[in-house]
């Protein structure tokens, strides 16, 4: 059920109900604790995704069986985790973050969570690894967080390089309330946005950022 004042994006969730929420759905395992802190631990922006955002992740990767993802903007490996839990063990995670010290934490991270051997971390800008990434692909999810102004290139090289029943995932996808600016980083996200329509089933979820998700449309068919 929704009604007016939801559909036009009112919220119900209150700090104590998103609480409640997260502990009884998906209580947090050291690792993943661990994962969250360590942008704060280590004076780093603290932009890692939320622990519901982080399972949905998990969830989808179930749910498509994907074996090969792609993720760009790292930070400290916390979503990277979510993912690597929801591979089979012959899977693989190619995480891109261009500032080395994020790098240098999630590496950290992931090795301590005992995920090392199914995660690579690429230290590099992603506009430079992405080609030579493509001869790992097809993939089977592909998802974006980091430099909005980006994610046109990413969301087009995301459209070459899935696998036809694929997954796109963008989070930010409402640049934090800038997405109808008249700015080169709003009209990148909006073209983003075109991108999925024109080659996606997708939606962009009313998240607190928004989350677009789509599925790689077979071009054969
Ligand atoms: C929002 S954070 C990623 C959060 C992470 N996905 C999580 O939820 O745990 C964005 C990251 O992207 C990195 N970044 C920004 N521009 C980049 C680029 N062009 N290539 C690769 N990484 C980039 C930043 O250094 C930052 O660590």
């Amino acid at each position: 059920m929704a009604d007016p004042g939801s559909r036009a994006g009112e919220r119900y969730a209150t700090p104590q109900i998103l609480d409640y929420a997260a502990r009884t759905h998906h209580p947090e395992d050291a690792g993943l604790s661990r994962a969250f802190d360590a942008p704060a631990r280590h004076g780093m922006p603290e932009i890692q995704l939320g622990p519901a955002e982080g399972r949905f992740l998990e969830i989808l990767l179930r749910l498509t069986h994907a074996t090969k993802v792609v993720e760009i903007g790292t930070l400290a490996g916390y979503s990277a985790l979510w993912m690597a839990r929801a591979l089979p063990p012959r899977g693989h995670l190619w995480t891109i973050e261009s500032d080395p010290g994020h790098a240098e934490v999630a590496a950290e991270v992931v090795g301590e969570a005992g995920f090392g051997d199914r995660v690579t971390i690429i230290r590099d800008k992603a506009s430079e690894v992405l080609p030579e990434l493509s001869d790992s692909g097809p993939f089977c999810a592909v998802f974006l967080d980091a430099d909005k102004g980006s994610y046109d290139l990413y969301g087009r090289w995301a459209t070459d390089n899935l696998r036809p029943g694929g997954l796109l995932i963008g989070d930010n996808a409402y640049l934090f309330g800038r997405l109808l600016d008249d700015t080169d980083e709003a009209k990148a996200m909006r073209r983003f946005h075109e991108e999925m329509s024109s080659n996606y089933r997708s939606v962009c979820l009313p998240t607190p950022d928004g989350l677009a998700v789509g599925v790689r449309l077979d071009p054969k068919a």
